[in-house]
Parts: C-alpha cells; structure tokens; sequence
C-alpha cells in the first residue's frame, strides 16, 4: 500500500458572495499540512430544496445533490463553516444535511466519516449556537466529528482586509492549528478509509 494525501472538502454553509465562511475557508485549505491537500466545495447553491417526490423522481437524487454527494464520498474528511443564523445553523446548510443524510448509492456519507466544524459571524458570539445545532444534526447523520479544537470567529468583518483578505495572523495561526488537528482526527478515527490509502 502507498500512501497518497489525504483529501479534505471543506463546505461553507453561506451562499453569500462575500460570505465570511467560505474566505476562512479559503484560508483554511492553503494550511492544510503535509500530506493533506483541502478545497473548498462552492456549489451548494445547486442544492435544491428537499423534497421526498423530488428524492423519488430520480433513484440518485438531483444533480446538485449527486455532486455534493460525491465530492464528499470521494473525501477523507469534512470542514463545515457555518454562520449563525438566529441561534442555528443557516437553513441552506441544513437542507443540504437533509439530503446527504439519506441513502444512496455511495451509502450515507456522512455516517463514519470525520468531520471538523467552525464558523464565523459578524457578531461578537462567533457561531457558537451555529455550532452547537450543526454539531447535534451531524451526531444525528453518524458522522465523527472531532471534538477540539474548537474555533469561534467573532467580529468578522475585523480579521479581513478591504480586498477580502485574511488579516489577523492570529486567526491564520488558528486556523492552521485546526486543519493539523483535522488531519490527525481523521487518521486517529478513519485510519482504514479507502480513501487514505491506494494500493
Ligand atoms: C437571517 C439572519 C439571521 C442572523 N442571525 C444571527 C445570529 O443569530 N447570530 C449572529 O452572530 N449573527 C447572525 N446573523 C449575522 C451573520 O452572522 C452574518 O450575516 C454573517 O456574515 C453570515 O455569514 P457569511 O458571511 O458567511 O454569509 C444573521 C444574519 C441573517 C441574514
């Protein structure tokens, strides 16, 4: 067996142009480590919303919902940033959860697969209620999500610059922290994922 890297899907939960989430995101995947290669999903839009005549109208689902399956499936691991929309996670990311949390031809792929949650908002509280509900339906779907560390970006509008760019080296410090830590949840829970390993 020869190892390849491991492959990280990282889902902002905004649809938003200028979303926060999909910036820390963006971020985030030029720190995955060594060994790992992270990019960032940018088609939930194609997601429709859930519907069980929908769901029957075709055996494999929509095609926004076959890809967003099959980028997962075809990943070690998943980074969701969610926004915090009135206390939970926004609508669109929990319609997307809906759908990947039913069976399919690749299974249900969130269940056993590592999962790691993060989340900013413009707000002085940083997604944490986001978090939590998105932690509670994760748990629900049977995904691994890792536990700690945890990362709550508040103010957001203050780590970015007026062209969009990450200016907190704090923050950047944070997030590279993380993504180190996601890579070693997914080996220490998913060590036999096919996708870890080729022969
Ligand atoms: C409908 C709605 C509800 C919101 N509720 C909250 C909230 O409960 N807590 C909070 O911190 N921010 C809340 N916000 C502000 C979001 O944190 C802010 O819009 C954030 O930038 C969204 O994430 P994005 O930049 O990735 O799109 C809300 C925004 C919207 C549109």
């Amino acid at each position: 067996m020869t190892a390849r890297p491991l492959r990280i899907l990282c889902l902002p939960g905004s649809l938003r142009r200028d979303s926060w989430n999909r910036r820390l995101l963006e971020v985030a995947a030029t720190l995955a480590p060594a060994g790992a290669r992270a990019e960032v999903y940018d088609a939930l839009a194609a997601v429709p919303l859930f519907d069980e005549d929908l769901e029957q109208a075709q055996a494999d689902g929509p095609p926004g919902v076959r890809a967003l399956r099959a980028a997962i499936a075809a990943a070690d691991g998943l980074v969701i940033a969610t926004p915090e929309y009135n206390h939970a996670l926004p609508g669109v990311l929990k319609n997307a959860l809906d759908w990947l949390s039913r069976g399919s031809p690749e299974g249900e792929v969130l269940a056993d697969r590592p999962v790691a949650v993060l989340g900013a908002s413009a707000g002085p509280w940083g997604t944490r209620l986001a978090q939590a509900s998105l932690r509670q339906v994760l748990h629900t779907c049977g995904a691994l999500v890792m536990p700690s560390p945890t990362l709550f970006v508040a103010l957001a509008a203050e780590r970015f610059d007026t062209r969009g760019a990450l200016a907190d080296p704090a923050l950047r410090a944070s997030l590279e922290r993380f993504m180190h830590a996601f890579a070693a949840w997914i080996e220490r829970v998913a060590p036999h994922c096919p996708a870890t390993a080729v022969a």
